[in-house]
């Protein structure tokens, strides 16, 4: 991998769609599925294994990983909180398993009805069991910059946690700007504070473009030696904290960024293209 090389993780299906309030059927997610699978990303996040109670959207992940058609080049996720989630993944030939940890205390009351300290004691096992069964285990920190219950987040607390997740084994951990406030000055604290700790090549930058930075934010983030970010096709999950305003960085929008910066993606234009459009339709109906 060149030092232009960015890897964009598709997570549209799982963490896009979560926050849609429309009615998308499971025929319409493995389509989704599988048009992002011709658009040329090596990791696509299928959907979760969470209590549908908590995100109704996400119930029915079985049948849509059943239902995809799987390219051997790419690694289809399952985000999990528990191991009960974590069966299910199994069960339905994740690749992959993303979980979850948040920075703050708010949030995690909020997304996961837990502290941080018992998620993390939940999770030791759940990433035990995932290593017995050979899965790769992703960890995701929620509220890297602030929280919307708990205002700005201290860089050591992320720093902290990153390190913890990794000593449950993750092999990278994505750094979760999950309302929007980080702007490029915030974003670099963060990172030189994790840094120290861990190298870059264990992180990756999840954005949202809320505050409309998540390019700037990628950008400092390269300068920073990270290559591996998150994106939502079309910008698909809006931000559940503010109606109308944009959640997850858009894939085409990035990918755009990127490319014209004399960066590489390794997408194919016109399969994007349609994905996108595929994306809007379904969130429009
Ligand atoms: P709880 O209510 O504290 O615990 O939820 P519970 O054990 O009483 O479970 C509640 C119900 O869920 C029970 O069913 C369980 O059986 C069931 P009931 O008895 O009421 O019928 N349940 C499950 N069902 C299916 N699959 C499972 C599962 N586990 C329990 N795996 C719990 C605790 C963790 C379950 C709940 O809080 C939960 O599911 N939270 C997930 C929330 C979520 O998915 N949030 C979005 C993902 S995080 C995110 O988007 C941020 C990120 O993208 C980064 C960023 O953007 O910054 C990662
Ligand atoms: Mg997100």
């Amino acid at each position: 991998m060149s030092s232009k090389d960015i890897e964009l993780v598709e997570v549209g299906p799982r963490d896009g769609l979560q926050n849609e309030v429309a009615e998308i059927t499971i025929e319409q997610k493995i389509e989704l599925v599988n048009s992002l699978s011709r658009c040329g990303f090596r990791r696509i996040e299928v959907g979760s294994f969470v209590s549908p109670r908590w995100v109704p959207q996400m119930a029915g992940s079985q049948d849509v990983f059943g239902g995809i058609r799987r390219q051997a080049n790419i690694r289809y996720a399952a985000l999990i909180p528990n191991l009960r989630g974590l069966e299910q993944a199994i069960e339905a030939s994740a690749d992959e398993i993303a979980i979850f940890v948040s920075a703050s205390e708010g949030f995690s009351a909020a997304n996961l009805n837990t502290s941080i300290a018992d998620s993390l004691d939940k999770l030791s096992n759940v990433t035990r069991q995932a290593r017995d069964h050979k899965l790769r285990v992703r960890g995701y920190i929620s509220c890297v910059i602030a929280c919307p219950y708990d205002g700005p987040t201290p860089p050591d607390k992320v720093t902290e946690l990153a390190v913890q997740l990794v000593d449950l084994g993750c092999f990278e951990i994505s750094l979760g700007d999950t309302i929007g406030a980080g702007r490029p000055n915030s974003v670099s604290r963060m990172l030189e504070n994790v840094l120290k700790r861990l190298p870059a090549s264990h992180l990756a930058g999840h954005y949202h473009d809320t505050g409309d930075s998540a390019v700037a934010n990628i950008f400092v983030s390269i300068d920073h030696g990270i290559r591996s970010f998150d994106t939502s096709i079309a910008g698909l999950g809006g931000c559940p904290f503010a109606a109308g305003a944009p959640g997850n960085a858009a894939t085409e929008k990035v990918d755009k960024a990127l490319v014209d910066a004399g960066y590489q993606t390794g997408l194919e234009q016109t399969a994007l293209h349609q994905a996108v459009k595929m994306a809007q339709a379904m969130v429009k109906s």
